[in-house]
């Protein structure tokens, strides 16, 4: 029943609906729906995430259950929505998929984070550019690891607690909001979001 609602709502919206994209040459699935109350769903939605950072996931539950519910969003479900709603809220979202996913990008294995101070990693291809992870203050944050000044590469700079100064000039920005804290650099740097989810270090955005 839940199958053939996700059948009939993908093909009004567009959607090729299939049961492993590995097995079909798909690349790169837009939105993947699982059953929440199958065996090993949660482990379905790790993996999902896992291996398609980009997907809108969705999980459907027959009987409402909070813990589940949270369990799931906490695993990489993008929504979780009642089976007895799903056609009418798949409709909906669907139809406003790219206001819904935010972009995902892999970053790195959170594994490889622990014991890491000040900055953790630079990432210089990116899709928003090259980016530095700082662990301060027991919170992962990441910057765009360009200064505003003249372009220099900003994670090269020292880093004291939450500041870091830039090697070229000297400006000092704080790692956790990317503000300003002295120039001659007169703007911000970019702060870009992170997530942690099922092991992996995911950047976010808009
Ligand atoms: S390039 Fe960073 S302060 Fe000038």
């Amino acid at each position: 029943m839940a199958r053939s609602s996700v059948e009939r709502v993908a093909k009004e919206a567009g959607f090729l609906v299939v049961d492993d994209p590995t097995q079909t040459g798909v690349e790169g699935p837009d939105v993947i729906v699982i059953d929440l109350q199958r065996h090993k769903a949660i482990e379905g939605v790790q993996g999902a995430r896992a291996s398609y950072p980009e997907a809108l996931i969705v999980g459907h539950i027959s009987v409402p259950d909070q813990d589940l519910w949270i369990e799931a969003e906490r695993n990489g479900c993008d929504l979780v929505l009642n089976k007895g709603s799903l056609a009418i809220q798949l409709r909906r979202r669907l139809k406003n998929v790219e206001k819904v996913r935010r972009n995902r990008y892999p970053l790195m294995d959170e594994s490889d984070i622990a014991g890491r101070l000040g900055l953790v990693k630079r990432f210089n291809d990116t899709p928003v550019g090259p980016l530095a992870l700082y662990q301060v203050n027991g919170g992962l944050f990441c910057l765009e690891d360009v200064c505003p000044h003249a372009g220099a590469i900003l994670s090269e700079g020292p880093v004291e607690g939450s500041v870091v100064t830039c090697p070229l000039h000297g400006s000092q920005f704080d790692i956790c909001d990317g503000s300003r804290l002295r120039g001659p650099a007169d703007l911000p740097v970019c702060r870009y979001d992170i997530i942690v989810e099922a092991g992996r270090v995911f950047l976010v955005w808009a």
